[in-house]
């Protein structure tokens, strides 16, 4: 009888071979009118002893028939349907990051002027940074730079430090003695201040037109044209007098801001919001980087985070943001 119960294996798969169904097999062989079950009705008929020997043989038999009939839910290669209606997986492509994106859009703005990309040192003499534009050592005025100064030895051109603002590459510019001047340097600037609006590292980008006849009429021509190609023709400026030691007069440019459409509002208070600074160069400066006194000159400094930050439609509640190389924030743009 064992080997009756056992043949019923090789059956199955045969059958299975020719390609009987499955269902149906189940139903001739495990089914509860099966060949199994007639089999093990005949159990009781046998001497006590061999019962269980062959019942244990029957699970055993019933386990694998089972297994052998039970429909395969994963496909096999062979089996495998290529389905082309379904979408493609997308392919993960970077971009640049929204700093350097702001970068050459300012570039390119002040390209079409005639400006001409310039970078100056990031550690830089002390007295590029301040005694040439007009601040002499131990005056009050370099306060406003919180400067991180560089363990290194003094110099003939006085200390080392980190360049506290792009401003520091008006002089070296004047110093290459190639006139009329239309610069742009845009670079990294480094300040002892860490807030919501400040981070230690940052970016200026200072432009400086040196020639004769340069006078307030430009300045203001070029910060306009700036704003409108930056942040949309809609948005308006306006000159608000300042000082800085190396221009003379000295402004500050504030922009209509994007959010309230200059009505006020949390963002901005009283509809204007702050670029930064800008005038016609000190002559003191001008005299510095041996400028002859026939020609006068315009500069301004602008944060870049500042700028983007401003730009319509984009919210920036905190600005070190820019700097976590978070994925999920730098995807967005
Ligand atoms: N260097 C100044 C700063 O970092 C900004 C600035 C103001 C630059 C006036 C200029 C200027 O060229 O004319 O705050």
């Amino acid at each position: 009888m064992i080997e009756e119960i056992k043949k019923l294996i090789s059956q199955t798969k045969e059958e299975l071979k020719k390609g009987e169904d499955a269902a149906k097999l189940r139903i001739k062989y495990l089914g509860r009118k099966g060949r199994l079950a007639d089999l093990s009705s005949l159990i009781k008929n046998l001497p006590v002893a061999e019962r269980p020997i062959v019942g244990q043989v029957l699970n055993s038999v019933k386990l694998e028939l089972d297994k052998l009939l039970t429909p395969k839910t994963e496909l096999s290669p062979k089996q495998a349907v290529i389905d082309p209606t379904l979408p493609a997986m997308s392919l993960a492509v970077g971009h640049l990051h929204l700093i350097t994106q702001a970068i050459s859009k300012i570039e390119n703005i002040f390209a079409r002027l005639g400006f001409v990309r310039r970078s100056y040192p990031e550690v830089e003499w002390d007295w590029y940074a301040f005694e040439s534009l007009n601040m002499p050592s131990g005056h009050p005025a370099r306060d406003e730079w919180e400067t991180f100064f560089v363990d290194e030895k003094k110099g003939q051109k006085g200390e080392v430090v980190l360049t506290p603002h792009t401003s520091s590459g008006q002089v070296r510019e004047m110093e290459k003695g190639s006139l009329p001047i239309r610069m742009i340097n845009i670079a990294k600037c480094y300040r002892r201040q860490i807030d919501v609006s400040h981070t230690p590292m940052f970016h200026q980008f200072e432009g400086l037109v040196v020639d004769k006849g340069i006078n307030i009429g430009h300045l203001k021509y070029v910060l306009e044209y700036f704003a409108h190609s930056y942040f949309g023709v809609k948005r308006q400026i306006r000159l608000r007098p300042f000082h800085f030691k190396f221009t003379e007069p000295s402004f500050e440019i504030d922009v209509t801001c994007g959010v309230c459409g200059a009505k006020g509002c949390r963002l901005c208070k009283a509809g204007w919001l702050e670029l930064g600074g800008a005038g016609m160069v000190h002559p003191n400066v001008l005299r510095a980087g041996k400028i002859d006194p026939e020609y006068t000159g315009l500069a301004f400094g602008w944060g870049v985070e500042r700028v983007l930050s401003m730009s319509s439609g984009l919210k920036l509640p905190d600005i070190r943001s820019l700097y976590e190389n978070d994925i999920k924030f730098l995807e967005q743009f």
